[in-house]
């Protein structure tokens, strides 16, 4: 063998030796322990370039170029191995990781809304069914909306059952019930026909009761317009009970008083918990009181811009927890604002 022969079949075997060599690679890091060891600068085929130096002069140029095929040769195996190692990866995790998109999914926990509220937006929409708009009104008011302009002036006893909060301001309190919007209705409308419900927080100081008491959300309802009766107040009240506690809701308007109507009531329906057989919650009447009522006073009226000898008007004032309680049949109010996830999963 010439010279020449020799060193070509080296190049040869060692071509062989690394394809023979890649064969037997099965994972990334056997595949980097190849290049290393094949194509790294103590391979083989990097130890024929480094010794081209000892070569024969005319030898240099075919044992250069024979040697750059080889290590191309090499590289190209690699890649070529390489790509088929991937592509086996993503099979095998495509067969393992199957995805059945018909295995029912995850349940996801929703939440809802509070009973409480979804009994005001029933309100809310009944009275829109009836053509009652809602008018916003303030939480913060001043001594005169929430009472003087209601026929309660300074020093009134009446002021009493409604004691509430005071801010530093001299005259600004947090209103006790949602009845000063309606003079600020009548402000903005006078002399204009009214329909509004007012809906809203009312704060009261109550000593003797439980925290969650002190503040609570109320309905205000008010008409005002011409020769407007007693008879369309009970109308309006009766429907409206009908429609939020169903056709079966028992009814009935008991004389009170308020400072601001004249003549006055107090609507009750009958008690949904205890059929009307009496319970804690009714106060083993069988009856449960959800609202105040009565046909604007006529100094309310002038408060508000309108002539009471030409105008007249309804009001009513509903607490929204009661008619819960009688809307889903609850026997506790205090369940409300106990937060229990297993009381508020119910509706
Ligand atoms: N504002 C009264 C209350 O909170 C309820 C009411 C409103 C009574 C309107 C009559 C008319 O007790």
């Amino acid at each position: 063998m010439t010279d020449k022969e020799t060193h070509l079949a080296n190049l040869e075997q060692i071509q062989k030796d690394a394809l023979a060599a890649l064969a037997d690679v099965a994972d990334a890091d056997a595949l980097e322990a190849w290049r290393v060891a094949h194509l790294g600068r103590s391979s083989a085929v990097m130890g024929v370039f480094s010794s081209m130096g000892t070569l024969d002069k005319e030898l240099r140029p075919l044992m250069g170029k024979t040697a750059n095929e080889v290590r191309q040769a090499l590289e190209g195996a690699l890649e070529e191995k390489r790509q088929l190692m991937e592509a086996d990866a993503l099979k095998q995790a495509l067969e393992t990781e199957k995805l059945d998109v018909t295995l029912p999914g995850r349940p996801v926990t929703r939440g809802r809304l509070h009973p409480l509220t979804q009994v005001l937006r029933r309100i809310i929409q009944i009275f829109g069914d009836m053509g009652f708009q809602v008018y916003p009104s303030p939480e913060v008011e001043t001594d005169d909306y929430n009472f003087t302009y209601l026929n309660m002036p300074p020093y009134h006893p009446a002021r009493d059952m409604w004691d509430t909060f005071y801010t530093k301001q001299e005259g600004v309190l947090l209103r006790t019930h949602t009845s000063p919007g309606q003079i600020r209705v009548m402000r903005a409308r006078a002399p204009e026909p009214i329909r509004v419900i007012l809906p809203g927080a009312t704060m009261r100081y109550e000593q003797l009761s439980a925290r969650s008491e002190i503040e609570f959300a109320q309905v205000e309802v008010l008409v005002v317009g011409e020769r407007v009766s007693f008879a369309e107040l009970k109308g309006t009240l009766d429907d409206f009970a009908r429609r939020l506690f169903g056709e079966e809701a028992r009814t009935r308007l008991r004389p009170s008083h308020f400072p601001f109507t004249e003549p006055s009531a107090e609507f009750d329906v009958g008690c949904f918990v205890c059929e009307g057989e009496g319970c804690p919650v009714c106060k083993e009447t069988g009856w449960l009181e959800i609202l105040g009522c009565g046909m604007v006073h006529p100094v309310v009226l002038e408060y508000g811009g309108y002539d009471p000898a030409v105008y007249s008007g309804f009001a009513a004032g509903m607490g929204i927890d009661r008619s819960t309680l009688m809307r889903y049949r609850i026997d506790d109010i205090r369940h409300f604002r106990n937060n229990d996830v297993r009381f508020l999963r119910q509706f």
